[in-house]
């Protein structure tokens, strides 16, 4: 039983974090008998980047993690970048004498002899103790391409309609598409991207899947969803975007036009996402995690004995909007079960100067409103506050936006490009918003309308920062309903 109490400064109290030191992208995610397992990029040695491991921890509710020895270790073969992870059903790899296991196909990272040339190429490792203990394949590495560069990150699904592998992965700034009948031969299919979306920084981290259309009986499209580089010249970081599309078994065609740029979120700490592979859920959703950070300043925030944290788990759908089919995101229902006190107000109003939450003080919880902006001209709320600091998430009316300031939100010398405000256009439909926040001890997520806008940023604030204000300026608006959970800390409960 372990009695670490993880409550370091910092320290997120319900989002996955590593134990100790480096941690970035989410890697290998894969559901198998019951059991969430979330591998990560991992240096083991240090709270900065180097050498990668996978880290390794499992979940059977997505929220409380049971951490795991590291799963992969830098080999003959190179460091361990990212990659995902599957359950071979049939066992198409021969690696199982004909039972269900799990494989992960990751990159390889290494350096062409005699050279400092990076050297990027796939390769498996597989599991027959449900992802307890790792082999790797001796044919590794299974696929690599010696022209191309930047050459990672594989993801890899079962497509049922033409009973193969399909693996897709970072290409320079495009995509890579594969076929594969065992995991190990793999065969060029297609390549996705050369002048579609934005190619602000290196593309990395992507993934294809399959989703419904809320509201739609039996409608379904494909998504890929692909992360984008630092690039000093763009002050936002890296970023994930995706596009909305059909995927035919050999190539993925985009339904928008090229000049299409979609953001999966629009926060500064949401990267390298990806979803849970064989993530058999009701809600009928594809489940998602990214890391929440930002290579523009992740080596540099200040906690101490570990570094970055994962966003909530996310369901993912996609709803038709006036733009078209655009991807909507929630998070777990199971946060649900740390809610531990809820205060509720109803049919409230707000006039400026005037605070309904003024005695509210907290640094971990949840709140879920529907309000009415009425002739406000903006309206939200200051959260992790004191005399000096205050992280605002509202909704300005005369631009029609929804932003969220963190420049007084507390620590921010670490980088000139962290103390900031971002802003999204929102259209509101009877002049109402909804919105969904969650508070951890370093974050701050914010999903608006049911899930259309999703805005994920990092905030230091001090502990003593615990104020809460619901404004207005300009006018007044109506509070229709505002519930305010407090959350308790997932290590509130000694796990085994
Ligand atoms: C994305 C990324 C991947 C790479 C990994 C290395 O954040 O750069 O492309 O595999 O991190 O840690």
């Amino acid at each position: 039983m372990s009695t670490i109490n993880y409550r370091e400064k910092y320290r997120p109290q319900f989002h996955f974090t590593p134990p100790a030191k480096w941690m970035n992208d989410p890697n290998g995610m894969v559901y198998f008998e019951g059991e969430y397992h979330l591998f990560y990029q991992h240096h083991p040695d240090g709270t900065t980047w180097g050498p990668m491991h996978w880290g390794h921890a499992i979940s059977t509710d997505l929220i409380h993690w049971e951490h795991r020895p590291i799963a992969l270790k830098p080999d003959e073969n190179g460091a361990i970048f990212s990659g995902s992870a599957v359950v071979d059903w049939e066992d198409t790899s021969g690696f199982f004498s004909g039972k269900p296991g799990l494989v992960a196909i990751f990159t390889h990272a290494d350096q062409y002899p005699d050279s400092n040339r990076p050297r990027q190429r796939q390769s498996l490792a597989y599991s027959t103790d449900k992802g307890r203990t790792w082999l790797l394949y001796e044919g590794n590495p299974v696929l690599c391409d010696e022209q191309i560069l930047d050459f990672r990150d594989p993801k890899v699904f079962w497509h049922a309609d033409s009973q193969r592998w399909i693996l897709v992965l970072a290409a320079g700034d495009r995509v890579h598409i594969y076929t594969s009948p065992n995991l190990k031969e793999w065969k060029f299919a297609s390549e996705f991207g050369a002048n579609e979306g934005s190619h602000d920084g290196v593309w990395e981290c992507p993934d294809l899947i399959e989703l419904p259309v809320e509201g739609q009986e039996n409608a379904s499209k494909w998504v890929m969803i692909v992360s984008i580089g630092d690039n000093p010249e763009f002050q936002e970081g890296s970023r994930t975007q995706y596009f909305v599309g059909h995927f035919d078994g050999q190539a993925f065609t985009n339904d928008d036009s090229p000049e299409t740029v979609l953001w999966l979120d629009h926060g500064r700490d949401n990267y390298a996402g990806v979803t849970w592979s064989d993530a058999n859920r009701t809600d009928n959703g594809k489940l998602f995690i990214g890391w929440m950070s930002n290579w523009k300043y992740a080596n540099l925030t200040p906690t101490d004995s570990w570094r970055s944290a994962m966003t909530l788990p996310r369901l993912l759908a996609l709803r038709s909007v006036r733009d078209g089919i655009r991807l909507v995101q929630k998070p777990v229902t199971d946060v649900q079960k740390l809610r531990q006190q809820t205060q509720l107000w109803e049919e409230a109003s707000v006039s400026p100067g005037q605070n309904l939450l003024s005695d509210i003080h907290g640094d971990t919880y949840e709140i879920e409103c529907e309000l009415v902006i009425g002739n406000a001209s903006e309206i939200g709320f200051k959260l992790r506050r004191s005399e000096h600091e205050e992280t605002v998430v509202a909704y300005n009316a005369i631009t029609q936006s929804l932003f969220i300031d963190r420049s007084v939100s507390g620590e921010k010398a670490f980088h000139e490009a962290f103390g900031c405000r971002h802003d999204v256009a929102l259209q509101t439909e009877n002049g109402r918003l909804k919105l969904h926040l969650f508070v951890d001890q370093s974050s701050v997520e914010v999903f608006a309308n049911d899930g259309e806008i999703a805005i994920t940023d990092q905030i230091f604030p001090d502990s003593q920062s615990t104020g809460l204000e619901l404004y207005v300026h300009g006018g007044s608006a109506k509070v229709i309903s505002l519930s305010l959970h407090v959350l308790k800390s997932i290590y509130s409960v000694a796990m085994a």
